[in-house]
């Protein structure tokens, strides 16, 4: 990303100089589809990132312009609605979230530019919601603490986007701190930094370029199963509020009987949590391999039992299963394509994207890229 340029583009659009946002889109060590269910989640922000340039204006207006779209949006702080264009209605649902909220800002202009692979699993959505609500806040002295930041953006997520996600990928845009993965729990909300040690290793993520949309997918039908497993075992025990309450014993008990694919779905969240929490100790206490272990175990529960996985996600996880030099694999993110994060040796990586490559390449007939990532602080200023 070139800052200078982004600030040339903006004062070519909107003929005034800006301040620059930057938020970061993120990867997840381990703890998927667990954080609407009040689990835990091992996120990091990483290197790719979104930019917003952004100036007040003294009117009532947004206006909005896409570098990668190459449109703009016009709208009036008064008459906020959603758009046809998906990438504006991130901003809006921001905008409108915060109106709701009760926040006093003006008109602004807007630029968009970054480089988070878009719909590859990495949350450039989330990251543009976080950049939007920094700089709203920035620009107006708002005064918003940053896990209002991570909420407020969350809901313009649901709103706007139609996407009932969790908490976890707005959370790692804001809190992402370099060298670090933080493990949050989604119930009380309680985060810790681990320092991410991956000596001789490095994070590497494969890219299906399988487009995902998550509010066509079953994103919001995974949810709902979640929920009725807690409203069935809830009529039976008392103080169960999501699945972060529940064990495979209720689960069998009051689930089971009453539907099996719910049961499956719900079983892979309560044992997903679970490693989560191993994953942490084997974190810090640096054995990579056991860590490895559990990725490639929570990528099998994604695909048999969660089913969220897609032919294109498996085979890059079958791909270098065993591979030695590849600790552990999975797909991340909600699902359906995107990436494949995986943990490899240093010197073995230029060697093992080069096979990927063909090999997908001669299975699926699509490109495939990839990415070696890694970490990054979370929503800030640029200067
Ligand atoms: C998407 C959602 C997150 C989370 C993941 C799955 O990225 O936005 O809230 O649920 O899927 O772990």
């Amino acid at each position: 990303m070139d800052i200078e340029s982004l600030k040339a583009s903006f004062v070519k659009t909107f003929n005034t100089e800006s301040i620059i946002v930057k938020s970061p889109g993120r990867i997840n060590i381990i703890g998927e589809h667990t954080d609407y269910n009040g689990g835990f989640v091992m996120p990091a922000a990483i290197n790719k990132a979104i930019y917003v340039a952004v100036s007040k204006r003294i009117d009532d207006e947004i206006h909005l312009y896409s570098e990668s779209y190459q449109q703009f949006h016009n709208c009036s702080i008064e008459s906020i609605e959603k758009s046809d264009k998906g990438w504006a209605n991130y901003i809006l649902g921001v905008a409108d979230q915060l109106k709701k909220r009760g926040y006093k800002f003006g008109g602004f202009n807007l630029y968009l530019d970054g480089n988070v692979p878009l719909g590859a699993g990495l949350s450039s959505s989330a990251a543009l919601e976080c950049a939007t609500v920094f700089a709203i806040d920035y620009l107006n002295n708002l005064g918003i603490s940053q896990m209002d930041r991570a909420l407020i953006s969350q809901k313009a997520e649901h709103v706007f986007a139609g996407v009932n996600c969790g908490i976890m990928d707005q959370f790692a845009s804001v809190f992402g701190k370099k060298d670090y993965a933080v493990m949050l729990d989604c119930r009380s909300m309680k985060y810790v930094y681990i320092p991410l040690k991956l000596d001789g290793y490095k994070l590497v993520l494969l890219n299906t370029n399988v487009k995902h949309s998550l509010s066509d997918s079953a994103y919001n039908t995974r949810r709902s199963q979640c929920e009725q497993g807690v409203a069935w075992v809830g009529e039976f025990v008392a103080g169960v509020t999501s699945l972060r309450d529940v064990n495979r014993a209720m689960l069998e008990q009051y689930v089971k009987p009453k539907s099996l694919e719910v049961f499956q779905k719900c079983n892979f969240v309560v044992e997903e949590i679970e490693r989560v929490v191993k994953a942490a100790d084997q974190l810090a206490n640096g054995d990579l391999a056991a860590l490895g272990h559990l990725m490639f175990q929570t990528h099998e529960g994604l695909s048999k039992d969660y089913e969220v996985s897609c032919a294109e996600l498996d085979f890059l996880v079958e791909l270098v299963k065993n591979d030695n030099a590849v600790l552990g694999a999975r797909m991340m993110g909600g699902g359906f394509g995107g990436c494949t994060i995986n943990i490899v040796e240093d010197e073995a990586i230029d060697e093992l994207i080069d096979r990927a490559k063909i090999d997908y390449k001669q299975r699926f007939n699509l490109e495939l890229d990839a990415y070696v990532v890694q970490t990054d602080n979370g929503s800030e200023l640029v200067n």
